[in-house]
């Protein structure tokens, strides 16, 4: 007779999403719990189509835990840099410095977890993946799938355990893994927040929260407290094509990452004051503002930044205080040979001549300070 979750696993074997991590997994279960570890700590905060790009170069360069472990941290956020949360990429370093310490990877979630950087999502996915381990993975999208089944809204404290408790109930001890991925898709295709696919949906028959007609509001949004947004200025000092670009200290956000320096305006000082006292006082060199090149923004988990580009002029050496290295790179060569931030790439792309430049009439006309083409290094 079937059982309850046939639907769920026989949708999986068609729709499945195609993801490298899911193909041909190895025989070795060391290689197979690695390959799983990596996918998994890139996925905790980045969505699967980016990290396709990120996982399969970062396995190209490391591709057993030995080589990983033995590599140099440095060596690990360059192949790293522009996926963020840098935190995760130290994590993973210092898991599999573990990992090859003890000699073989740990088999079980209850011991997984020990590990640096994974909590009980991680633990799970990589118990039940790589060993088969009939444990739940309960992430954000595997939340709403349940909450909506159950036609319940998971308690804001117990909500976790109710959802878990509902996937142990249900997990095949043969097929934990699929079933575990087979919720992790279906949320993230079918079952999603503000319009959720029912046709679709394997599982529809026993969605509790369609039968009511709840599904699109089930489970309530919890309403996020809005990030701070700070106002910094990142500097461009360009010499012969080359820019300045330095690593970030840490401990702190983008700790290790490089990229232009920056900094907070403080109150009342404009981005061009705050530029010039950014390379006076953090390597002892005087300069003179020529140009705002743009403003990105970035946003991390608890706040976001809105950061001036401005262009400086300076002379002499610098001297690093308070910064870790720096060096003189071209943007291209930055995006080579260090762990370019993705906040240093954007800063670095107004650089980069833009995209609704004037076209060819409009060009000839006078700039009105007399300046350069914006963007162009000297
Ligand atoms: N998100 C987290 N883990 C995942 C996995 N194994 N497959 C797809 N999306 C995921």
């Amino acid at each position: 007779m079937p059982g309850p979750t046939d639907p769920l696993l026989a949708w999986y074997a068609s729709r499945a999403r195609r993801l490298p991590w899911r193909e041909d997994p190895p025989s070795d279960p060391d290689l197979r719990a690695y390959r799983t570890l990596v996918s998994e700590v890139m996925l905790q905060q980045t969505r699967a189509d980016t990290v396709i790009e990120y996982y399969t170069r970062f396995l190209e360069h490391f591709p057993t835990v030995e080589d990983l472990a033995r590599a140099p941290i440095e060596e690990v956020l360059k192949q790293w840099a522009g996926l963020g949360y840098y935190g995760r990429a130290r994590h993973l370093h210092a898991a599999a410095r573990a990992v090859w310490a003890r000699g073989v990877f740990p088999r079980t979630a209850a011991e997984l977890v020990h590990l640096p950087g994974l909590g009980p999502y991680s633990a799970g996915a990589v118990a039940s993946i790589a060993f088969g381990e009939a444990v739940p993975a309960v992430d954000g999208n595997v939340r709403r799938v349940v909450a909506r089944l159950t036609g319940q809204d998971p308690a804001p404290s117990s909500g976790i355990r109710q959802v878990e408790a509902w996937v142990r109930s249900r997990i095949p001890p043969d097929r934990a893994g699929a079933f575990n991925q087979a919720l992790m898709d279906l949320g993230a295709t079918v079952c999603v927040p503000r319009r959720p696919r029912c046709a679709d949906c394997p599982l529809a028959r026993e969605c509790l929260a369609r039968a009511r007609g709840i599904e699109a509001s089930v489970p309530s949004s919890r309403t996020r407290t809005p990030r701070p947004l700070e106002q910094r200025v990142a500097v461009i000092w360009a010499k012969q094509g080359a820019v300045l670009v330095v690593e970030r200290p840490g401990p702190g956000l983008l700790a290790g990452t490089w990229g232009p320096p920056d900094g907070p305006i403080a109150a009342g000082e404009s981005p061009e004051e705050e530029a010039v006292r950014l390379l006076a006082e953090g390597f002892g060199v005087r300069s003179r503002a020529v140009e705002r090149l743009g403003c990105v923004t970035h946003a991390f988990t608890h706040r976001r930044w809105a950061v001036d580009v401005v262009r400086v002029d300076a002379r002499g050496a610098p001297e690093a205080r308070g910064w870790t290295r720096f060096r003189f790179l071209a943007p291209d060569q930055a995006r080579d040979e260090v762990a370019l931030s993705r906040l240093g790439r954007k800063v670095l792309e107004t650089l980069e001549p833009r995209r609704d430049a004037p076209g060819p009439s409009a060009r000839r006309r006078p700039r009105p300070h007399g300046g350069r083409e914006p963007g162009r290094l000297t």
